[in-house]
């Protein structure tokens, strides 16, 4: 079936990027919202994000032109009348998706295809509230629509082959790579991403690490492209406590819970990029990041100590030549009177032994150097509950002088690399385990729909099973935490010694 004239319903964040998509592709849309007002946001967001492509060279204003003569705003469903294909793009309640489809069945031909780009919600429960159930398929986009290559498809056991044939050849004629995926909660991409970003806020809420150091640690720490609380701005913190709701009817459990945080941020209208404020203020059209607050002044910075005791493993060794290279001398006697004494440290255990046993445990700080991208491989420093202030400044001016990427991590089970990113690895590796979806398509889904540059599993099996296990082990001992519990099948590839994916090659 050739589709040649879409309608979308609602022109927030993700309808307007997916009407954008359509009419870059040539096709007709008509853009439905309930009111004037929401109609003019709706095209305020199309308007400025073809704006910013044609002042950044990327369309002519010719181009623009067209794009936005194909899409027809409007309010009311009428126009909906003669589309081939209506996508739904409304908030996350069952109730108003039920709403639109009933007037979405009234007023279609009987040969339009309907989809939904729920995150979350069920695909079947959307459609069994319609006189042809038939015809109800997901097409579940990703936001920038505009740049996120992947569309999931989401077939029931009532959809017809031909609407889910219509609605693949769609999204390749748009350049996106569709998958087939089942009707289960979150789908793929979403029932893996959004534990993590919830976990990422509960590290903030806790004041586990600050929340640049916890971006960090996806961006530099694992070469994700955004860290999770800049993701959770752009997807949208309302957006992502309606998918966790959903999630947690689902599965239960701490990893699905919203975050309080995340609920009063969202309850208070903070709700990311949209309002301008989530966890980072933003200005202009796309959201740009504002003046990040605080920041260490140059005024009072720490002098780099002359003298540091250094206690470590053969591993550690690079560490005393960098430091010997940048002209500090060091010691590996701890009973040499220093202000610092840097041990190595490895998140599958704490820092603290070591510090007392070097007898002057407020000036231990723990250095773990983790292997992220070449330019900007973080390190993070361990301060225990006994480390002095001194040590600590000591030690940020010493990272400094190496030129490290410094991330601050309390003397806990993972550090904060680690104890963010490997749950989402368990986490990966249940859905697997539970049948949800293979390895690869884990990692298709997140390499084209979230922009990782490796795959959950590829990641892991360049970490390691058994490195990423026992952290796990440590983090559910700390914790007693069933999500931090090792995953069967990942406790089996550890054992083994085998990766997940075939042909992976391990470091
Ligand atoms: N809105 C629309 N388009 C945007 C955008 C935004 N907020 N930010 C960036 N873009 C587009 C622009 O077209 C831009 O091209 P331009 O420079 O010519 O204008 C292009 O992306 C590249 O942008 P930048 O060079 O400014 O920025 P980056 O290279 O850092 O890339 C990013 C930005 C593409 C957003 C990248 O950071 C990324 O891939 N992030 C991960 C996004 C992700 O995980 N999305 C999935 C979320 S889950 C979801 O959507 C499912 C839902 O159900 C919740």
């Amino acid at each position: 079936m050739d589709i040649e004239r879409v309608a979308v319903v609602g022109l927030g964040t993700m309808g307007a990027g997916i009407a954008e998509v359509l009419a870059r592709a040539g096709l007709q849309v008509v853009g439905i919202e309930v009111d004037e007002a929401a109609l003019g946001h709706g095209v305020a967001i199309l308007d400025g994000s073809l704006a910013r492509a044609v002042s950044r060279g990327r369309l002519t204003e010719a181009e623009q032109a067209a794009i936005r003569g194909r899409v027809t705003p409007v309010t009311g469903f009428r126009e909906a009348a003669t589309a081939d294909l209506a996508i739904e793009v409304v908030p996350e309640r069952l109730e108003i998706k039920h709403q639109i489809f009933a007037e979405l069945d009234r007023v279609c031909s009987p040969s339009a295809i309907l989809a939904t780009n729920t995150s979350s919600l069920s695909v079947t429960a959307i459609a069994a509230g319609t006189r042809h159930p038939e015809r109800v398929v997901g097409m579940h986009f990703f936001n920038p629509a505009t740049v996120m290559r992947l569309v999931e498809v989401v077939s029931t056991v009532l959809t017809a082959p031909a609407a889910v044939g219509a609605v693949t050849g769609l999204a390749r004629q748009l350049g996106k790579t569709p998958v087939q995926v089942a009707d289960r909660a979150g789908f793929v991409a979403n029932a893996l991403l959004l534990p993590y970003l919830n976990h990422a806020v509960r590290l903030l809420e806790t004041q586990y690490a600050s929340r640049e150091d916890i971006d960090a640690a996806a961006t530099a720490g694992a070469g994700l492209p955004m860290g999770p609380l800049a993701l959770l701005d752009l997807i949208g913190l309302d957006t992502c406590v309606s998918i966790l709701q959903v999630l947690d009817a689902e599965f239960g459990g701490t990893r699905y819970r919203p975050a309080p945080l995340l609920r009063r941020l969202t309850d208070a209208g903070r709700t990311g990029r949209k309002s301008g404020q989530g966890f980072y203020h933003y200005t202009g059209n796309h959201g740009e990041p504002g003046t990040a607050e605080g920041g260490t002044g140059e005024d009072g910075a720490p002098a780099v100590p002359g003298l540091v005791t250094v206690i470590g493993s053969s591993d550690f060794d690079h560490i005393a030549t960098e430091l010997a290279a940048a002209g500090i001398n060091i010691t590996r006697n701890p009973a040499h009177d220093t202000e610092l004494i840097l041990v190595e440290a490895t998140p599958a255990g704490p820092v603290l032994p070591a510090a007392l046993a070097a007898g002057r445990p407020d000036q231990v700080v723990g250095l773990h150097t983790n292997p992220g991208p070449a330019d900007a491989a973080p390190a993070e420093l361990i301060s225990t509950e006994l480390t002095g202030a001194a040590a600590r400044l000591a030690a940020e001016a010493l990272a400094a002088k190496l030129g490290l990427r410094v991330l601050h991590a309390p003397d806990r089970p993972g550090f904060l690399v680690a104890a963010l990113l490997y749950p989402h690895l368990a986490d990966a590796v249940r859905m697997v385990q539970d049948g949800y979806a293979p390895a690869a398509d884990v990692d298709t889904a997140m390499t084209l729909g979230c922009g990782y540059p490796r795959g959950p599993f590829a990641l892991l099996d360049a970490i390691g099973p058994a490195v990423v296990a026992e952290v796990l082990e440590t983090m559910h001992d700390g914790y007693g935490d069933p999500a931090f519990a090792v995953p069967l099948l990942l406790a089996e590839h550890a054992a083994a010694g085998l990766p997940f994916l075939p042909g992976e090659s391990r470091p």
